[in-house]
């Protein structure tokens, strides 16, 4: 029996054209462009207007990632979306997007907040990796915005709204997931949370009086836990992998402050060169961080064939999620949609 790897082969990005400055939440709240800077790298980020929801937002980007892959909707085996901001608590978003991309296959939604696109990835990957299925679209998506109290200065200078997904497909060589480290501490959970609206409070008038429909976190323990997190699961999920520090080409760490990266790059000693960074742009969009900044690592020609690249996150749980993933398909030129599609075909009739 041949080990079964799972490739990413095709990925893209979505986020919405309305940008939102610091400058502009000075007129909202009591804060500063300083402030935000200083405490957590974040400019500016991205906000859904009326018409984006959580589901359209995970097609655009699923649309782009089938492309690149060469693949379409119709060709796909399983859908997994991680959101802790679903358009309806039922049904989940999952059908939702399977149904818009025209998709005939099982969907499911994870919800593991900023880590549900690490988890939805190692998920996938299993199924591949045991022969079930061979082609996976997973979708890290977070419309966030629409939980913040726009009144509140300790949350909403810090997210953001946007989509990332990938492709995976089956590889005979090593690539896609060659190791990962996921973790939960419940214990911990009352520090990031959105207390309103499910079993525990349903929705009442005191839910609203009290704003606990808003998501609501003390931001000083969230960051001693990302702190520690950070360095300790990398090392694990290298461990996992059997490598060490030194092979790995690209560290890509949950966007959620750029405090909390720089923080990590001095513990582990890692040369930042290698460290991905975009959340001055996009904000913290929790379970989209990763896929969007992947996406982005791509497109700026960052990640070449057989790199190894660490994604690292932590979030809401407080859960931890890390996995080394090597990349196998080259970014598509103009005619990359071939170039995958021809070495996808190769590789999926093999396994
Ligand atoms: O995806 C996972 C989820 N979240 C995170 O990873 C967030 C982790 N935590 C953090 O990133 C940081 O703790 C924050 C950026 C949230 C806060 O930074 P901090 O350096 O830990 O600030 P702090 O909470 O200790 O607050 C310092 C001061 C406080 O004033 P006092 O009590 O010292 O007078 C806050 O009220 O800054 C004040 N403050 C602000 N001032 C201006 C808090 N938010 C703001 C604001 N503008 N937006």
């Amino acid at each position: 029996m041949h080990q079964i790897y799972s490739q990413i082969s095709g990925w893209g990005k979505y986020v919405p054209d309305n940008v939102v400055t610091n400058f502009d939440l000075e007129k909202m709240v009591d804060t500063s462009h300083d402030w935000v800077v200083q405490r957590t790298g974040i400019e500016e980020r991205r906000i859904a207007t009326k018409n984006e929801t959580t589901g359209t937002m995970a097609v655009a980007a699923s649309q782009k990632a089938l492309s690149v892959a060469g693949l379409t909707a119709a060709d796909l085996d399983l859908i997994i979306v991680a959101t802790s901001s679903p358009d309806y608590f039922v049904p989940a978003v999952s059908s939702t997007v399977q149904a818009a991309l025209g998709a005939n296959c099982p969907a499911f939604t994870v919800m593991t907040g900023c880590t549900g696109f690490v988890y939805a990835l190692v998920t996938g990957h299993q199924f591949i990796a045991t022969g079930a299925f061979k082609r996976v679209l997973v979708v890290g998506v977070e419309l966030i915005s629409r939980f913040i109290d726009w009144n509140d200065r300790n949350t909403c200078v810090l997210f953001g709204d946007g989509a990332g997904a990938v492709v995976l497909t089956p590889s005979l060589t090593p690539r896609g997931v060659l190791g990962f480290d996921l973790g939960s501490n419940g214990e911990l959970g009352h520090n990031l949370i959105l207390e309103g609206g499910g079993c525990a409070n349903p929705f009442s008038q005191e839910v609203l009086d009290t704003g606990k429909h808003y998501l609501q976190m003390n931001g000083r323990e969230v960051f001693k836990f990302a702190t520690r997190i950070l360095p300790q699961s990398t090392a694990k999920v290298l461990q996992h992998a059997n490598l060490n520090l030194n092979d790995i080409d690209m560290l890509i760490p949950h966007q959620a402050n750029a405090r909390i990266i720089e923080l990590a790059i001095k513990y582990l000693g890692i040369d930042p060169a290698k460290v991905f960074v975009n959340v001055n742009k996009y904000g913290n969009t929790s379970a989209a961080s990763i896929p969007i900044a992947l996406v982005e690592a791509l497109e700026q020609g960052r990640i070449k064939a057989d790199d190894k690249v660490a994604l690292v996150s932590f979030g809401a749980g407080l859960t931890w999620a890390s996995a080394v993933v090597q990349w196998g398909v080259a970014a598509p030129s103009l005619n990359g949609r071939e170039t995958n599609a021809a070495i996808l075909q190769e590789e999926t009739a093999v396994v």
